[in-house]
Parts: C-alpha cells; sequence; structure tokens
C-alpha cells in the first residue's frame, strides 16, 4: 500500500520559489538552487539533536535492559564479539549478525519514535482496499503497534533477536526508522554509533537486573 518508490522530486514537491538563489553568468539557466532560511537552519539543526542523541541514547539502555533480563543472548553476543581477533571496526562489527540481530530485535520490542507522521498532500488510493485518504489528512502510524502485532512476528513481546538472522517479516511489518523516501536521515550513523557502544561495553562488562528492579510498562491500548 505505500509506495516508496516515488520520492519528493516525482511528486513535484518543495517546489515553492522561495529562497532559491538564481546562478549567473554562465551557469545562469542552468539550475536553481533552493538556501535554507534562518528559521529552516535552527530546526535542522534542533531535528538533529533530538532525532539524533535522544533516539540512540534511550536504544542503548533498551539494549542493556533487555541483554540484562536474558542472560543466555548476553553471553552469545559475548561469544561472537570474543573471537573477533582485532579491535573493533566499522567493517568487523558491521559483519557481527548476533550484534545486528540484539540490535533490531530491541528496536522491534521498543522503537524509540512511537509515532511516525505524514500529511497527505494529493488523494491517494489505497490500492484496492476502496479506501481514498483525501488530500490534506494528517495520517500517523505507530511502529511500537505494528512491531508487537502476532500476524506479523510470532510471540511478539518476547525478546529473540535469532529472529533477524534470517528473516522473513514484511519489509514494512518493521519500520523503527520509519518508511519511505523520509526514511531516518540518520540510520546508518546511529546503528554504527549503536554497534560500537554494545560492543565496547558488553565486551567488558556483564549485565544483570539489580534485585527487586520493577518495570512498569504503559498500556498502549
Ligand atoms: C536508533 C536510532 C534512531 C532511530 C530509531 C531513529 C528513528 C527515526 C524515525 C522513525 C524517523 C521518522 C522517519 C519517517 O518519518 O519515516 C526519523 C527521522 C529523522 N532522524 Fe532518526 N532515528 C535514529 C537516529 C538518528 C540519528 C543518529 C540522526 C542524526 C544524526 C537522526 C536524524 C533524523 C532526522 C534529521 C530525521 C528527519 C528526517 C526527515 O524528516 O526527512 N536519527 N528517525
Amino acid at each position: 500500500m505505500i509506495d516508496s518508490e516515488r520520492n519528493d522530486r516525482d511528486f513535484d514537491w518543495n517546489n515553492n520559489n522561495e529562497n532559491k538563489i538564481q546562478i549567473s553568468g554562465e551557469n545562469a539557466n542552468k539550475k536553481t538552487i533552493k538556501a535554507l532560511s534562518e528559521t529552516e537552519l535552527t530546526a535542522q539543526g534542533f531535528t538533529f539533536f533530538i532525532a539524533g542523541y535522544d533516539t540512540t541514547s534511550a536504544s542503548l539502555s533498551h539494549v542493556v535492559y533487555y541483554l540484562s533480563q536474558n542472560k543466555d543472548k548476553q553471553q552469545i553476543l559475548r561469544e561472537e564479539l570474543n573471537a573477533l581477533d582485532t579491535d573493533f571496526t566499522y567493517e568487523n562489527l558491521n559483519q557481527c549478525q548476533y550484534l545486528n540481530a540484539v540490535i533490531d530485535e530491541t528496536l522491534r520490542l521498543a522503537p524509540p519514535l512511537a509515532s511516525v507522521q505524514r500529511e497527505c498532500v494529493r488523494d491517494y488510493k489505497l490500492e484496492n482496499t476502496g479506501i481514498i485518504i483525501p488530500a490534506g489528512t494528517f495520517v500517523e502510524f505507530q511502529p511500537y503497534v505494528i512491531h508487537r502485532d502476532p500476524e506479523l512476528f510470532s510471540d511478539p513481546d518476547q525478546f529473540k533477536p535469532e529472529r533477524f538472522l534470517n528473516p522473513t517479516h514484511h519489509p514494512y511489518a518493521y519500520i523503527p526508522f520509519g518508511c519511505g523516501p523520509r526514511l531516518c536521515v540518520g540510520m546508518r550513523f546511529g546503528l554504527n554509533m549503536m554497534r560500537m557502544c554494545i560492543a565496547k561495553i558488553v565486551h567488558k562488562f556483564e549485565f544483570t537486573l539489580a534485585p527487586g528492579f520493577e518495570v512498569r510498562v504503559h498500556d498502549f491500548d
């Protein structure tokens, strides 16, 4: 139902003429570049702090939490990391299948952005469902809810990194970074940062829940 093949340019969005720089001289008529206004620049900087810092730090806490509750999985991960015979690098951590599965499973159970929004800019027909979303409609979907749907993931509330070793789910059943043309721009950076942090701490430390620690789960129903 979601058309991820087309992008902003195909739809001719962002075609307002504000803040466009005209190129003069021999390059005139070749291209027009849109510049950012001061407000847009500030908003982008602010977004990078919120979207880039809070998401990654919350996810690292969730990884530690799930590993503390699942000591057997923590041990599998430690053994994978110990088997690397060089320092941790971008290349070798990328290849650590269990490490990546632990991150994927954590982001499935606890996606740090609980909802993603879109504004429908023109009437859109949802394939053969008979549903038309009128232009101007505000659409919101929750990765948390989709990720815990038992029709999409078996035992959805269980921490099972193994399900990501040979994943079979539909690509849009797993969307911690959103989807389509506006997918998280920092996804690869965020994943690399998490791989390095987790590798360094799990290699050196063992995590256990403090005695008497109780997790309060908020009900989304
Ligand atoms: C675990 C880490 C992260 C998660 C789970 C995450 C998740 C998301 C999600 C769900 C969206 C909305 C995507 C959509 O609307 O389809 C988003 C957007 C965004 N993210 Fe991330 N993010 C993470 C890390 C980062 C990092 C490290 C940065 C920057 C360094 C970043 C920068 C952004 C920006 C700028 C947007 C807005 C993009 C746009 O509207 O085009 N994110 N992120």
